[in-house]
């Protein structure tokens, strides 16, 4: 069965997603642009989006509640500044509202010049990367085995 992606990207979430849609059969909706979709159709549901500010992008988090169906089985993925944990928290707590099964999540790194990265000096230009990519790529593949 299909599976659809609804994310939020400035640049770098769009660019890992563009190359899971050219190794998988995926439907995209940008939440910035699209504000009502019907799910209800899809398996699995994919949320991606860029992190600001310690959280998925609003836009996204709007359309989960708003059009996210009960008891789907869905999945996250996100760039980001840093490697940290906890990321898709905002993002979960809808998706567990709506009683859906979590399966699991994955991050990039993603370059910006958002001023935290530069105050730690930390190099991430050119992110995310072939490596980051693929990565995404693999877990991608993954969440579709799994039940
Ligand atoms: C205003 C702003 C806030 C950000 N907040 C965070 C943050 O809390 N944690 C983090 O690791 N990265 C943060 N970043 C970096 C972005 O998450 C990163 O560049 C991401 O790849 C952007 O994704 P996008 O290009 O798909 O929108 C922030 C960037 C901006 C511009």
């Amino acid at each position: 069965m299909k599976t659809v992606i609804i994310y939020y990207s400035k640049k770098n979430t769009k660019k890992v997603i563009d190359k899971i849609a050219e190794t998988y059969e995926v439907d995209l909706i940008n939440a910035e642009t699209v504000s009502e979709a019907d799910l209800s159709g899809y398996d699995k549901i994919c949320f991606a989006s860029g992190i600001y500010n310690g959280s998925f992008h609003e836009s996204v988090l709007h359309f989960a509640e708003k059009n996210l169906p009960e008891w789907k089985k869905v999945f996250f993925i996100y760039t980001s500044g840093f490697r940290k944990e906890g990321y898709t928290q905002s993002i979960h707590k809808i998706c567990a509202k709506k009683k859906c099964r979590i399966l699991g999540n994955c991050g990039a790194l993603g370059e910006t010049n958002w001023w935290r990265i530069k105050y730690f000096g930390w190099n991430i230009k050119g992110q995310p990367d072939r490596g980051e990519i693929m990565k995404v790529i693999q877990f991608y593949g993954e969440m579709l085995e799994k039940e």
